[in-house]
């Protein structure tokens, strides 16, 4: 009965792709095939700079990822300044990409997840959303109830989750805008956090990505993709 009374209160919303963009759904597969096969881990960069307004449109599409509860408990730093990655390149087991790349992305995960987060988040949904916070307590409660049940080593793995989850994203659209990366864990953390002063901001620097365009003698670029064949990596069930 209350079913019935819940669903009778819905209206019906419909949000579509922009329909100005005319692809079928094949043209839509190939262009996302194409540029998740041109896309690899680049090893060599050229020295071309990415137009600001290119980063800028990567950054953005980094920053829609989604995150549990829609927290984002990261940071997104964007190093332009070459004298900065140079200091980086110490601490970066000779991965010297991190300076000669055309700008490197350090994503850095927040190492004070607390209520604070929560009272943030819920503020800025009130006001994005027009929703009066005394309508989010429900909500706020039950975020607060999630961390709580975190100690403190679950929570910055969990804040380091989210992180990857941007990563993810952030190859995908720079392989979409033509943007050439490569995904980095080799590097001393405790080295980026002190040169970007990210313990004193409650943030560790989790994941890097030097972004920038590919050396055309960058020998990786032409090698075939090693992956498991779908039959051992998928499942239907
Ligand atoms: C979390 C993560 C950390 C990585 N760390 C490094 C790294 O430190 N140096 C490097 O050259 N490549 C690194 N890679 C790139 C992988 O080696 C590469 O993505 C993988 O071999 C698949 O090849 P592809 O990306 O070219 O398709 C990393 C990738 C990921 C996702």
């Amino acid at each position: 009965m209350q079913k019935n009374n819940i669903q009778k209160s819905k209206t019906q919303v419909t949000k579509t792709l922009n329909p100005n963009i005319k692809l079928s759904n094949s043209q839509r597969a190939e262009l996302l095939n194409d540029a998740l096969n041109w896309r690899y881990a680049v090893r060599e960069f050229d020295q071309q700079q990415v137009p600001n307004e290119i980063v800028d449109q990567l950054v953005n599409a980094t920053s829609l990822t989604a995150s549990s509860y829609g927290l984002q408990p990261y940071k997104i730093l964007v190093i332009k300044s070459k004298p900065a990655r140079y200091s980086l390149l110490e601490h970066s087991m000779g991965q010297d990409k991190v300076s000669n790349c055309s700008h490197l992305i350090v994503l850095a995960a927040k190492t004070n997840v607390s209520e604070q987060l929560v009272i943030d988040y819920v503020e800025k949904f009130s006001t994005t959303r027009n929703v009066p916070l005394s309508k989010l307590h429900g909500m706020t409660e039950h975020f607060k109830g999630a961390l709580s049940n975190m100690n403190e080593a679950a929570k910055l793995q969990w804040a380091q989750q989210q992180v990857y989850i941007a990563l993810g994203n952030l190859l995908t659209s720079a392989a979409l805008l033509e943007i050439d990366a490569c995904p980095m864990g080799g590097f001393d953390t405790a080295g980026f956090d002190e040169v970007l002063k990210l313990t004193e901001q409650n943030l560790t620097a989790t994941v890097i990505c030097p972004i920038g365009y590919r050396s055309p003698y960058d020998q990786e670029a032409n090698a075939a993709k090693v992956r498991f064949p779908q039959e051992q990596l998928v499942a239907v069930l």
